[in-house]
């Protein structure tokens, strides 16, 4: 298939344009670099070891996008692009409203528009709210406790309709866990700009020096050692977990397909932060600080129904994780900006 993949050169698009290269697909991205840096095509190209375009637009744009449907002729979508800091969302919610339902709208317009009916979105475990039981499964009720989580129960919503009003549609919507971890070559990761707010790519950036020490917010939880726990899926097992995704759209007979994607295990704050000790070779200085508003205690998924329907499962474990983070962190300690 030849796919369009928006957010192509952020964290899970890069790893996942790979992934698609690697299937055997021809691949398409556009991409704003509102949370990108072009610095990331040289190294796709040469992972990928060919040519990969992209188109520099922000999807809100509605010509532009209605003139990259008509002129790449692709056969499916894979829509990651959107703003996705919590906090941020909590702050600026109607720029998180206009970016992210404003770009899927026009996007989806230009599909309808020019025939293209194959969709995979990136959705989130966020959608699951903050009173659900783990382990959550897709059937659950939907809501949110930020603009940010809102917008995703929003678009899932908006696709949802679109299907009923035509049948020839044939959309994903990926739930995801907590994406954690890099391409095993170091050259692609996370790169996230200013304060990290994930922990992962924060305990990456205290392990090379950029922050003095983790602040772990709240001991206090019911779980196995008092702090968060959640399910850490390594970027490449997501990236797979698309590939499988878009290709079985081809054969569903289901209009919308909603599939978790993470590993259906828990790991808490303090054994992921163990784990990237054990990587990196040292022990990595922390402080216990009050909760962070918001959190919930315990996230993993049942992710049963992608596993029977996809025959997709996530394989790396967390110590592939933290060992791939490291690899990232420790080559490029400033990010894409070296
Ligand atoms: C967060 C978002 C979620 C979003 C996801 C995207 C919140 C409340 N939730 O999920 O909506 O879909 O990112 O990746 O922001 N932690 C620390 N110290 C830190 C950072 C995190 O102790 O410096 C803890 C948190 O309290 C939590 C765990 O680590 O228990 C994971 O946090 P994080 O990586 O931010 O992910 P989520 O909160 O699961």
């Amino acid at each position: 298939m030849r796919v369009l993949v928006t957010g192509g050169c952020g964290y899970i698009g890069t790893h996942t344009v790979l992934q698609l290269v690697t299937a055997g697909h021809d691949v398409v991205v556009v991409d704003d670099f509102s949370n990108a840096s072009p610095a990331v095509i040289p190294r796709l190209e040469e992972l990928a070891d060919r040519p990969i375009p992209v188109h520099r637009f922000t999807l809100e744009d509605r010509a532009r996008t209605d003139h990259l449907l008509a002129t790449e002729r692709v056969d499916a979508v894979i829509h990651f692009a959107g703003f996705k800091a919590v906090g941020e969302s909590v702050a600026h919610p109607i720029s998180y409203y206009r970016n992210n339902i404003g770009a899927t709208l026009s996007l989806l317009e230009a599909m309808s528009a020019h025939d293209v009916h194959r969709l995979v979105f990136s959705s989130s475990a966020t959608v699951y709210g903050a009173d659900a039981t783990p382990p959550f499964t897709e059937d659950l009720p939907t809501s949110a406790t930020n603009p940010y989580g809102w917008t995703k129960v929003m678009i899932e919503q908006i696709m949802r309709d679109l299907a009923v009003s035509d049948p020839q549609w044939r959309i994903a919507l990926l739930r995801y866990f907590n994406p954690v971890g890099a391409h095993p070559s170091g050259r692609i990761g996370e790169d996230p700009s200013g304060i990290p707010n994930n922990l992962l790519p924060f305990i990456a950036q205290v392990a090379v020096g950029r922050r003095d020490r983790l602040l772990i917010f709240g001991d206090d939880y019911d779980t196995v050692d008092g702090t968060g726990v959640r399910d850490f899926i390594h970027v490449d097992d997501l990236a797979l977990g698309h590939v499988a995704a878009l290709e079985a759209l081809g054969h569903r007979d289901e209009a919308v397909n909603t599939w978790n994607l993470g590993t259906g295990q828990g790991t808490s704050v303090r054994q992921l932060l163990r784990a990237f000790e054990k990587a990196c070779g040292r022990e990595l200085p922390y402080a216990v600080a009050p909760r962070r508003p918001g959190d919930i205690a315990t996230s993993y998924a049942d992710p049963t129904r992608a596993h029977r329907d996809l025959r997709w499962e996530a394989t790396r474990s967390i110590d592939d994780i933290c060992a791939s983070a490291w690899a990232w962190q420790s080559a490029n300690p400033h990010g894409y900006q070296a």
